[in-house]
């Protein structure tokens, strides 16, 4: 099965939507559109009366919600529906259920929490944002983010794990490890900002691997599956 990203064109580039229940990796610089893109896939899922998770280390609730307010592709309303679960890692509550860098077992606490969260509350849709999030919580304690990203591949939610990434060539595990990788672009050209949006892999999918533009608009991104940018 195969699920509407919630983007337009987006799903022209992956042979019609995201395959179900697999984990995606979001990679690009800070202001290239993975956060936006994310807010528009949990939005796409509320609107099918899916289970949304939104887990953020960056951005509180009320900071997504006013950084989306210039877009009208209703996140305001989506988020407050009761199948929207938003968790803010640095809240009380997000601590309580992340547990604190370093402690003894936490890898295998939030892969269990998690997991089980994601089953109970009938969670289709997932956003964690950022791998730096993972790094921070694991950092001191488990060595790896493997166990805990594989743990999350087996879950039946579609997965969107956003990780930032300024050289396109340093690939880390989560790259190897996901089932799909995007990436996008923002580069200065011309004293311009040229945007752009590149699948890198899907697993049993015929990709168009090419960049194509991506467009900030007033009903958010569009991809412009027609057209290619050329670095
Ligand atoms: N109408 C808009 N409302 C909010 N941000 C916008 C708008 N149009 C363009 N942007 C740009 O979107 C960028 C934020 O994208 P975001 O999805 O947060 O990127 P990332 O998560 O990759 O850092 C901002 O740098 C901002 O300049
Ligand atoms: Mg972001």
């Amino acid at each position: 099965m195969r699920i509407p990203s919630g983007v337009s064109g987006f799903d022209d580039l992956v042979d019609g939507g995201l395959p179900a229940g697999r984990l995606y990796v979001l990679s690009g610089p800070p202001g290239s559109g993975k956060t936006t893109f994310s807010a528009q896939f949990v939005t796409e899922g509320i609107r099918h009366d899916e289970g949304c998770l939104y887990v953020s280390m960056h951005e509180s609730k009320a900071d997504l919600r006013a950084d989306m307010n210039g877009y009208d592709f209703g996140f305001d309303q989506a988020i407050d529906r009761d199948g929207m679960h938003f968790l803010d890692a640095f809240s009380s509550e997000g601590k309580r259920f992340l547990g604190s860098p370093g402690e003894s077992g936490n890898r295998s606490k939030l892969t269990t929490r998690l997991s089980g969260f994601i089953s109970s509350r009938g969670i289709d849709r997932v956003v964690v944002d950022s791998t730096m999030l993972l790094d921070y919580l694991l950092k001191d304690g488990d060595d790896s983010m493997i166990p805990f990203l594989t743990a999350l591949k087996r879950t039946d939610a579609t997965t969107l794990l956003i990780s930032e990434m300024t050289d396109p060539t340093a690939y880390s595990d989560e790259h190897f490890l996901a089932h799909g990788v995007v990436f996008f672009h923002n580069y200065m050209e011309n004293e311009s900002m040229t945007r752009g949006i590149q699948v890198i892999k899907m697993r049993g999918t015929d990709i168009d691997t090419e960049i194509h533009p991506l467009s900030f608009d007033a009903d958010g991104l569009h991809v412009h599956p027609g057209s290619a940018v050329y670095r």
